[in-house]
């Protein structure tokens, strides 16, 4: 008989799973036993890491959906637990970045990256906590970002988001953990994704998708009693 695995039976949910760090994340959490649930904005992106995660043996569900719209997020949260049960892991990785001196920013660029990094998190943790609070059981961990902890020029629409992002983190742990649910925030530095471009750094010395996806298990297999609440990450030498 095959050796249980960590999250056998455990249904994982990962915004922006179709690619870069989300779809390592789904990787590690596939491996682990869990059934995964993907979404992004583009179909196409999501069937080709549907269609690899399945053929290492993964239950996978994609969803094609806006974290910013709060409709697409209760289609996602509806078709998920039709199809695989109760969330157990949420994990809001989505986001994306804005990078330019503040001062030519348009209120459009605000809000789409505050909308997408910041108030998807409130929207998708507020529909998945009370069904957690029943079960007395479950993870949400946030991707959020060094830049949530130093300041740059041309990252101030990036950086309020994700320094927004930690103090959501830190207040929904605080109202959690009473229940025996554990609210995670990780902090990557620069990881080698199409998120950024990379210009003038080595990308071996950077961090891999992989990195931020192992740091993740870490939280996930931890004893019920205790609690990973922030993991900062950096590349060992700088790239
Ligand atoms: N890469 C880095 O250097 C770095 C460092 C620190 C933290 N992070 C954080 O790590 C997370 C993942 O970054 P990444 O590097 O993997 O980025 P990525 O390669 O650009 O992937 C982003 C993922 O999010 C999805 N997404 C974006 N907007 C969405 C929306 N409105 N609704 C649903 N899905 C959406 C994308 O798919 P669609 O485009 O199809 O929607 C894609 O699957 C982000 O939160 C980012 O801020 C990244």
């Amino acid at each position: 008989m095959a050796s249980k695995k960590p999250l056998d039976g455990k249904v994982a949910l990962i915004t922006g799973g179709s690619r870069g760090i989300g779809l390592a994340i789904a990787r590690s959490l596939g491996r682990l036993g869990a059934k995964l649930s993907l979404c992004a904005r583009h179909a196409d992106k999501l069937e080709t890491a549907a269609a690899e995660l399945q053929s290492e043996g993964a239950k996978v569900l994609v969803t094609a959906a806006d974290v910013t719209r709060a409709s697409d997020i209760g289609k996602l949260l509806q078709k998920t637990e039709q199809s695989f049960g109760a969330i157990d892991v949420l994990v809001n990785n989505a986001g994306i970045g804005y990078f330019g001196p503040f001062q030519g920013a348009a209120e459009a660029d605000w809000d789409a990256v505050l909308d997408t990094n910041l108030k998807s998190v409130f929207l998708l943790s507020k529909a998945v906590a009370p069904g957690m609070i029943e079960r007395r059981a479950g993870h949400i961990i946030n991707i959020a970002s060094l830049a949530g902890k130093n300041a740059f020029a041309g990252g101030g629409i990036y950086c309020a988001s994700k320094w927004g992002l930690l103090g959501l983190t830190e207040c929904m742990a605080e109202d959690l953990r009473q229940y025996g649910i554990r609210v995670s925030a990780i902090c990557p530095g620069s990881v080698a994704t199409d998120f950024s471009p990379h210009a003038g750094k080595d990308v071996r010395k950077m961090l891999q998708p992989e990195d931020i996806a192992h740091a993740v298990e870490a939280i996930v297999t931890q004893a019920p009693q205790s609690f990973i609440s922030e993991i900062l990450l950096r590349p060992t030498q700088k790239p």
